[in-house]
């Protein structure tokens, strides 16, 4: 397929990033992006934040501040009351508020499915774009939320988890990026993405890919919730981390010291995970003291850009 393209274009198609960003003038552009998916929790109200959290989630990893969004609904009515979409909404609703987004509008259908997400569109300054391109040599790379979210579902969806870990991961996914994002614009960030469907290995080789360098990723300083260990020992491994894992088993190495549960881990499928930032080995802990200090506890340096070792991700 060929798309049309036009000069003022700064992130498009061909090049599959976090959003789409148009130039509007030389000091503003626009950060377009869509996403909605069927329910990962039970309860309605908190399946609408996670939707709205995921979807203005692709607006901070562009680096960007999001602005308005649209409500995107697919309804299975007669078979569902309707009180269920008005608490996936006002879930939407709050989440948007929170980011200090308006809702502008919207769509639904009805559908054999429930659906449920947002069309968001930010601002961002046209030199100021984090593509998940761009990293350099030396850089290190911080991670601002745990991983797990899709181990642990797996878990829920078996009916294994406890009430305390059902509300500790809804929490995590309905966690906004906003203020990893706002606190990375401070610094001379050079390459950002969001960890969400292909995993935190998945996303890594889309930065390193074309790069001309490689990943050194230190597997024992990747944060966790805790839980996940012990269900994917009990084979709760969700379908996606098996296809990721194939799909990216060329670009990565694993040392042997590495155990099978960090692996699925490392490809674990995740619903609105947290920023990956990457930036100079020099500011590196100047962001780290200030994301943790700033309402990021959880973020961390998991590891570093090497030196050209055929666009691959080492894990140690
Ligand atoms: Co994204
Ligand atoms: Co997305
Ligand atoms: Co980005």
């Amino acid at each position: 397929m060929t798309f049309p393209t036009d000069e003022n274009v700064i992130v498009g198609l061909d090049r599959a990033d976090d959003a789409g960003v148009y130039r509007i003038n030389d000091d503003l552009a626009l950060i377009q992006t869509v996403d909605f998916f069927t329910p990962i929790v039970d309860d309605p109200y908190w399946f609408g934040q996670i939707a709205a959290a995921n979807a203005l989630s692709d607006v901070y990893a562009m680096g960007g501040t999001p602005k308005t969004a649209m409500n995107l609904v697919g309804f299975p009515l007669g078979e569902m009351d309707i009180s269920i979409l008005r608490a996936i909404i006002q879930g939407g609703l709050d989440k948007i508020s929170e980011a200090g987004v308006v809702l502008v509008g919207g769509h639904s259908v009805e559908d054999k499915e429930l659906k449920y997400g947002l069309s968001v569109t930010g601002f961002i300054h046209p030199e100021r774009v984090l593509t998940k391109k761009n990293l350099e040599k030396g850089d290190r790379l911080i991670l601002t939320k745990p991983l797990g979210t899709g181990i642990v579902n797996t878990a829920i969806k078996g009916g294994l988890a406890s009430p305390d870990v059902i509300e500790r991961v809804t929490h995590l996914m309905a966690r906004l990026n906003r203020e990893p994002a706002e606190i990375m614009d401070r610094y001379r960030v050079h390459a950002c993405t969001d960890i969400t469907g292909f995993g935190l290995l998945g996303h890594l080789a889309e930065m390193v890919l074309d790069s001309g360098y490689g990943i050194r990723l230190e597997s024992g300083k990747i944060p966790f919730i805790s839980e996940a260990r012990e269900y994917a020992q009990m084979g709760f491994v969700p379908a996606g981390a098996y296809r990721n894992r194939e799909f990216r088993a060329s670009m990565t190495s694993f040392q042997p010291s590495v155990d099978r549960f960090l692996q699925d881990l490392l490809f674990d499928p995740q619903t609105s995970g947290g920023l990956l930032i990457s930036l100079s080995e020099k500011d590196a802990p100047d962001l780290l003291d200030a994301l943790k200090s700033g309402g990021v506890p959880d973020a961390v340096i998991i590891g570093d850009v090497i030196a050209h070792r055929g666009e691959k991700i080492f894990v140690e």
